[in-house]
C-alpha cells in the first residue's frame, strides 16, 4: 500500500468570474508563464507519480498549446462546478489506468505557488495515516458574522483553519464520497466530511495563495520576485 501510485488531478474549467478578465484566470500570466502552467510544474519530479488529469471547459483552445510537464497529462471536460470537473476526472482515472487505492492529489489550477516543502509535508502526512490529508493554515485575523455590513457576532479563530490545495485521498474513497455529496461541495474534503471521515490537515505556507482576483495576481508577482531572489 505505501507505494500505491500517485495521480494528480487540476481542475481548470472554470470561468473565473471574480477575476473579471476576458481570459479565465488559470491562463493569465505571471512570471513568465500561465498560472495553469505553474500550477502543473509544482508536480515537476514527484516520486511515483503516474499522471496528470486536468478538467477543461468544454470550449477551451488554450491547453493544448501551453508547456507540458514530463508526467503523461490527460484532458477531461470539466462540469458546472470544480466538484463536477473533479468528479470528471476522477471517473476517468476510474475507468481508465487507476486502482481504487491510488492516491489522487487534487490541486487548483489557480494555486501557481505551491511550495516542494508543503507538498512533501502532505504526502508524508497521507502516507503516514494512509487515509489522506488537505493543506490549510490557521486563520489569523479576528472573524466576524456580519449582516448586511453589521457585525452581530465575533467567532473564535483558535480552531478555523483556512484549507487549500493539494487534498490527497484514495481514489476509491474520494469518488464515492463525491459522488454522495453531490455537486455543491467546495473541496474534497468537504465530500470526505460528509461521509464521516475526519481529514487530517497539514500546516501549509499561506503563500500558496490561490488567484481570485487581479490583486492576487500582483500578489503572487510578487512572491514569485521574491522566491527567485532567495535561490
Ligand atoms: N473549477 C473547475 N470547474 C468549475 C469551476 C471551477 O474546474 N466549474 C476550477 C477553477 O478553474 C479553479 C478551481 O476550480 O482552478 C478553484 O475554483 P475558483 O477559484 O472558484 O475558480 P473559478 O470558478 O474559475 O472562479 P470564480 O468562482 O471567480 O468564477
Ligand atoms: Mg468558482
Amino acid at each position: 500500500m505505501a507505494n500505491a501510485r500517485r495521480w494528480v488531478v487540476i481542475p481548470a474549467a472554470g470561468r473565473g468570474e471574480r477575476f473579471g478578465a476576458s481570459l479565465p484566470k488559470q491562463y493569465a500570466v505571471v512570471a513568465g508563464k500561465t498560472v495553469l502552467e505553474h500550477a502543473l510544474a509544482c508536480f515537476n519530479g514527484l516520486e511515483r507519480l503516474a499522471g496528470i488529469v486536468v478538467a477543461v471547459a468544454s470550449d477551451d483552445d488554450r491547453f493544448a498549446r501551453l508547456w507540458r510537464p514530463a508526467a503523461p497529462v490527460h484532458t477531461v471536460v470539466g462540469g458546472e462546478t470544480r466538484a463536477a470537473s473533479v468528479a470528471a476526472a476522477l471517473q476517468w482515472l476510474h475507468d481508465g489506468p487507476a486502482r481504487e487505492d491510488d492516491w489522487v492529489l487534487v490541486h487548483d489550477a489557480a494555486r501557481p505557488l505551491l511550495s516542494r516543502d508543503d507538498l512533501n509535508a502532505l504526502v508524508h502526512e497521507s502516507e503516514q495515516n494512509g487515509h489522506g490529508a488537505l493543506l490549510g493554515v490557521p486563520v489569523a485575523d479576528t472573524i466576524k458574522h456580519a449582516d448586511d455590513g453589521m457585525v452581530s457576532e465575533t467567532i473564535p479563530r483558535d480552531k478555523l483553519w483556512r484549507a487549500m490545495t493539494p487534498q490527497m485521498f484514495r481514489l476509491g474513497a474520494l469518488r464515492d464520497a463525491l459522488e454522495r455529496a453531490g455537486p455543491e461541495v467546495t473541496d474534497e474534503a468537504m465530500a470526505m466530511e460528509k461521509a464521516g471521515m475526519k481529514p487530517t490537515i497539514v500546516r501549509g505556507s499561506a503563500t500558496n495563495l490561490k488567484i481570485t482576483t487581479l490583486n492576487d495576481l500582483v500578489m503572487a508577482e510578487a512572491l514569485f520576485a521574491m522566491r527567485a531572489q532567495t535561490r
